[in-house]
């Protein structure tokens, strides 16, 4: 049997920047306001951007990781933003067919060995957020050799969430709280939200500011549901695969214009 990895190896996207002066002019123009911190996508429409072209979902997600190298790069490199967190892998995503499953296991496990190399030089953190336990072994010893590999950079905040599930989360977080408390670790400190969010994935990193979804889809799916509380959503009926900078910036020029007022009263 043909597997999606074979008919479809991962080369490296083309991820140069429109180089139009409308473009410059508005990636300038954002960037003298104020920027989100952290942007999180949930890369959706992989499937659909493949059966409109007959071709087999392996090949959305292909294209789908290829739109994802384009965005890294624009939103680290072109915006300078710290923080940017991508959906790539649900805790239920695991229902999909095997083949489908298979296929998502090889591109995570060719984007890190791939990709590594370019993640050191450029001073990247890489975390893998999610259930490290729930996936098989090599991948998870390669997970792990990476988040090591690049635990010290700080230049940018690169976060795949992958067999990541917002419930999962919280859940494991609660488990290690009593865990800690059990042993005595956590003296008689209050279980407050800064102590909660210490146990989150996310511990040590501003929530997101900005959520993006793409495919029309209007729901989270289990994504960040603690850190999200504040988001400001944009959705986009773009499928994944063709979600382009352009259209990052369309996001961010509608955040700059939203008024975030966190349950208070605020004046226009
Ligand atoms: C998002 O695209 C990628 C993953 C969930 C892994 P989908 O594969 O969900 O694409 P659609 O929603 O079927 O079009
Ligand atoms: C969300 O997309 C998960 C990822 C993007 C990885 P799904 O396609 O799995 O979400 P639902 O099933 O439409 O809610
Ligand atoms: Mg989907």
């Amino acid at each position: 049997m043909r597997t999606g990895r074979e008919v479809h190896p991962i080369v490296q996207a083309d991820v140069t920047l429109p180089g139009s002066a409308d473009m410059s002019a508005r990636l300038s123009d954002v960037r003298q306001r104020e920027l989100p911190r952290h942007i999180a996508i949930i890369m959706d429409g992989n499937g659909r951007w493949a059966k409109l072209r007959g071709q087999s979902r392996m090949s959305g997600h292909h294209q789908g990781m290829e739109a994802a190298e384009r965005i890294v790069r624009f939103v680290g490199e072109d915006l300078g933003i710290k923080y940017l967190t991508l959906y790539a892998f649900s805790t239920e995503n695991w229902n999909r067919p095997p083949e489908e499953v298979q296929y998502l296991m090889d591109l995570i496990r060719e984007f890190l060995d791939e990709k590594l190399k370019m993640l050191l030089e450029n001073e990247v953190r890489l975390r893998v957020l999610g259930d490290a336990d729930g996936v098989p072994a090599p991948i998870r010893a390669e997970i792990e050799r990476a988040m090591k590999l690049t635990e010290s950079n700080q230049r940018f905040h690169l976060n795949i969430a992958f067999n990541y599930g917002g419930r999962q989360e919280i859940l494991r977080a609660v488990q290690q709280i009593v865990h800690d408390r059990l042993n005595g670790d956590l003296n008689g400190d209050p279980i407050d939200e800064a102590l909660f969010r210490r146990y989150l994935y996310t511990a040590d990193q501003p929530d997101p500011d900005l959520l993006i979804r793409t495919s029309g889809e209007e729901r989270i799916s289990n994504f960040l549901l603690w850190q999200i509380a504040y988001a400001e959503f944009w959705v986009t009926k773009t499928l994944w695969p063709d979600f382009k900078p352009e259209e990052l910036l369309d996001a961010i020029e509608a955040y700059q214009c939203r008024q975030r007022k966190f349950g208070a009263v605020v004046e226009p």
